[in-house]
Formats: C-alpha cells, structure tokens, sequence
C-alpha cells in the first residue's frame, strides 16, 4: 500500500515529465534549455565575460580602432569558442577612400544551399559618437548567440551520431547550411545614394555572382534596426517571395507567446523572459508584399536584384532614436533583442529540418 502509493507519485513524475517535454514540442522552441541556460548571461547590458552585446558598444565606423576591435571580437568568437564547427572568410576591400572588411561564416555542413543570415556592424560618422545599439548591434549580438546556439546542436548531433535515439539531426542531417554575415559599410560616408552606401553588401554580392555562391542562396535573412522596445512600428512582410518564411517566422512568435499561457512554467527562466515580451511581427500589415519593389534601402538590394528571396527583419517606419546618438546601449531594449534571438534560432532549426536529407 505504503510503497503503492510511492510509485503512483513516482508515476505521476514520470507522466509530469511527459507531459512537459510534450508542452515544450507544442512551444516550438528546439533545445528550450540551451536557451535557459544561457541566453539571459549573454545577451543582456551588464559586463560579464561571455556578453555578446556590450563588445558593440562603441563607434564601428570603417576602417576605425573601433571597428578593428569589434571585427576581432567577432572572428574570435566563431575561431576560438566556436572553434572548428564555421569556416571564416574575410573580403577587405577599399572603396570611397576607407577601408572595408566583410566577415563571412559558414557552418561546415556540406551544404548544396545556404540560409544567410546578416546584419551590418558599421556605424555612422555623423552624428559623431552614434554607437549604433539598434543599427545594428542588437542583430549582430542575436547572430552572434544563434552561432553558438548552431554550434551547440551540431556538437550535439556529432555525440550522438551512432546513438539510434538520436532520428532528428537537423544540422548535420540537412541539405541547407548557413552562412552568418557581417556586413561592413552599410551606412553612408557622406550622402545615401547608389555609389554612397551598402560598400560590403555591394562588394559581396559582386563576389557570390562571380563565384557561384549566388544561386546557392535559399534566403537571405536581413536584421535591422531591431531591439529599441518602442511599441511601434513593428515588422511587416516586404516581399512575397519570402512571405512564406515570414509566415514561419510569425508562427514561431506566436507558438513561443502564446501557447503556454497556463502560468505553470513560470518557474523556468525562459517562460518567465518570454511571458514579459509581446508581438513584434505584424502579419495582418499586407502593405508592402505585392509591390514588386523595396520601399527601404539596406544591405539586401544587390542580393534581391541577382533574385534572391530575402526576408527583411526590420521596422517601418524606423525606431525614434534612428540615426540619432539617442540610438545607444540606454534605449536599447535587451529583452527585445533576446526575443529576436529565440526567434531566428527557431527560424534557422525549423528551416533545415525541413530540408532534411
Ligand atoms: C556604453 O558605453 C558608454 C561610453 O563608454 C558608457 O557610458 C555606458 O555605460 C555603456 N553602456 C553599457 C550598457 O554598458
Ligand atoms: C581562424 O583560426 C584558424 C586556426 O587557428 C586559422 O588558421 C585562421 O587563420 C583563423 N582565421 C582568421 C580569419 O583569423
Ligand atoms: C564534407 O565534404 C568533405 C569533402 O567533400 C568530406 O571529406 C567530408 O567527409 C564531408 N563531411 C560530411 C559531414 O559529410
Ligand atoms: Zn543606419
């Protein structure tokens, strides 16, 4: 009777854990606790030895110490903490009088079509001091953490690799890699225009044509001007082509805000992070996807222009603090910019494994 009733609660734990993991595969939110784990400790506004953020705290213009650091930063961390899993290419150039310099990322998975992921690193030389905290650190910061997020799944699947419980490698198993860039020169040195902006997204496509890697491109995922917390605007669909991804991505915003609203996972840390935040896409804004054109000039124009599909993640119209030394690590909205984050990690798992081998 005693040891009965020991084993129905045992049971019961058992049925909890169940029942849990099940809850987790409704949330749509692959390895929840790599997330728990470790995205408050690396993408947020207090130092700390593993912040992927506050490295960006400073002018990046081209060519400067600053943007020198920060490049460094970044090629260290996908050469030392990611070591072995991203090859990682360079493309210095000169253009206009200053120096550029592209990084580029692939994750070594034999890939015959890629997901690009980018964002710009560069910062305006006017006004002077501009920090550029949502143009665009916070991207650079969520791509940064979706790296070492990647890095850890196929670590994972390579541990398990002979192990029969292991049926869902999604990195290792897909005929889609990714490609993390970036990109250099994006703003204007003096006035926008054609030949003033875009200089590494320019020099890039130039090469991904000559080279080939153009009609590899699946998606180019494009982040911008995300992370400063206002209410609006929020992120509409641009092109139709893409529409479909930005469906996706929509239904994993959904999935992680709104399909755990019993309040009994208020204990993990994630569902506590998640419960604070609110939409930040808007699909019912049907504005732009029929037009045929890009109503916002950014990094993605040459690529767009050699027919690849891009999915541009940025506001319309842009954040208050655009453009202004308002647009610093104050008024930037942390908790936002880890929401960016779980969403392009999901985006990029759900991707690949739906094109599994
Ligand atoms: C960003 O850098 C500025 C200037 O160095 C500093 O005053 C500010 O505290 C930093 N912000 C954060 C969140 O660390
Ligand atoms: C990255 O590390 C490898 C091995 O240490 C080295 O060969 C390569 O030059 C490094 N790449 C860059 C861009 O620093
Ligand atoms: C990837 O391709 C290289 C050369 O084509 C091959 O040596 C390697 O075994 C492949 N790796 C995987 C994981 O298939
Ligand atoms: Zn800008």
């Amino acid at each position: 009777m005693k040891y009965g009733s020991r084993l129905q609660i045992v049971c019961l734990a058992c049925v909890a854990v169940l029942f849990g993991a099940h809850r987790a595969l409704g949330w749509e939110l692959s390895h929840e606790e790599y997330h728990a784990a470790h995205l408050n400790e690396l993408i947020n506004l207090e130092e700390g030895p593993k912040n992927l953020l506050l490295p960006f705290n400073r002018t990046r213009i081209p060519g400067s110490e600053g943007s020198r650091d920060v490049q460094r930063f970044i090629i260290e961390h996908f050469n030392t903490t990611l070591a072995g899993e991203w090859a990682v290419e360079t493309q210095p150039f000169e253009e206009n009088g200053y120096r550029f310099n592209n990084l580029v990322m692939t994750l070594q998975n034999n890939a015959s079509e890629f997901l690009v992921l980018a964002a710009h690193y560069d910062t305006k030389i006017v006004p002077t001091g501009m920090v550029g905290a949502i143009d665009s650190a916070a991207s650079c910061a969520a791509l940064l953490y979706t790296a070492q997020f990647l890095t850890h799944i196929a670590r994972h699947e390579r541990a398990n690799q002979y192990s029969k419980l292991d049926v869902d490698p999604v990195i290792t198993g897909s005929t889609l890699g990714v490609k993390i860039v970036f990109f250099d020169g994006e703003e204007a040195i003096e006035e926008w225009g054609p030949e003033d902006s875009i200089y590494g997204a320019r020099r890039l496509a130039a090469q991904w044509l000559a080279d080939g890697t153009m009609a590899r491109v699946r998606l180019l995922l494009l982040m911008d001007l995300l992370g400063s917390g206002e209410e609006e605007p929020m992120v509409p669909s641009y092109y139709a082509n893409s529409h479909q991804d930005y469906q996706l991505l929509n239904r994993i915003e959904d999935d992680l805000l709104f399909a755990r609203d019993d309040g009994s996972t208020a204990q993990s840390p994630l569902a506590a992070e998640v419960a604070r935040q609110r939409k930040l896409l808007d699909p019912t804004d049907y504005r732009f996807v029929g037009l045929g054109y890009s109503v916002v000039g950014d990094d993605h124009t040459p690529f767009l222009a050699a027919g690849v599909p891009v999915l541009h993640a940025i506001p319309l119209p842009f954040p208050s603090t655009w453009h202004t030394v308002q647009d610093d690590f104050q008024h930037l909205d942390a908790a936002e910019t880890r929401h960016w984050t779980l969403l392009v990690c999901e985006f990029v798992v759900q991707s690949l494994r739906f094109r599994a081998q």
